[in-house]
């Protein structure tokens, strides 16, 4: 087994909020994060997907495919985006580092034709990121 990945980045806007909490617990929990305005952040993502070489190619897949796919299933859903207003999971999820990198993985995990996704790894900052193993 072999793991290769490809690293993306897209800039998107959010805040966090929760309805079912009052609006002095939201303001205490999230902080600043809680302004409705939101603010946004330069996400990086790293996408592993592990598989075997293919003794043909040599490769495990066609980075070009994986590229594809990261533009049209992630990319163009989450990038220049307000999260909680413009991607549907964020309706009701709160658009945390975490909840981005399980909707990731929703997102890329059935459109693999090639090896199986491995990991979501997302940084919210250069020195803060996510793991995430589809589970
Ligand atoms: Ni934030």
């Amino acid at each position: 087994m072999i793991y290769v990945t490809r690293r993306a980045e897209f800039s998107a806007a959010h805040f966090y909020h929760n309805p079912n909490l009052s609006p002095e617990e939201n303001r205490r929990i999230f902080g600043k994060c809680n302004n409705p305005h939101g603010h946004g952040h330069n996400y990086t993502l790293e996408v592993t997907v592990a598989g075997e070489v293919d003794p043909t190619t040599g490769m495990v897949l066609d980075l070009k495919d994986l590229k594809k796919i990261l533009e049209q299933e992630v990319l163009q859903v989450m990038d220049h985006r307000f999260l909680n207003k413009e991607v549907p999971a964020f309706a009701t999820a709160i658009p945390t580092t975490e909840n981005i990198a399980i909707e990731i993985w929703k997102l890329l995990a059935p459109k693999l034709s090639f090896g199986t996704l491995h990991r979501i790894r997302l940084y919210e900052t250069p020195d803060l990121f996510v793991d995430y193993y589809g589970e």
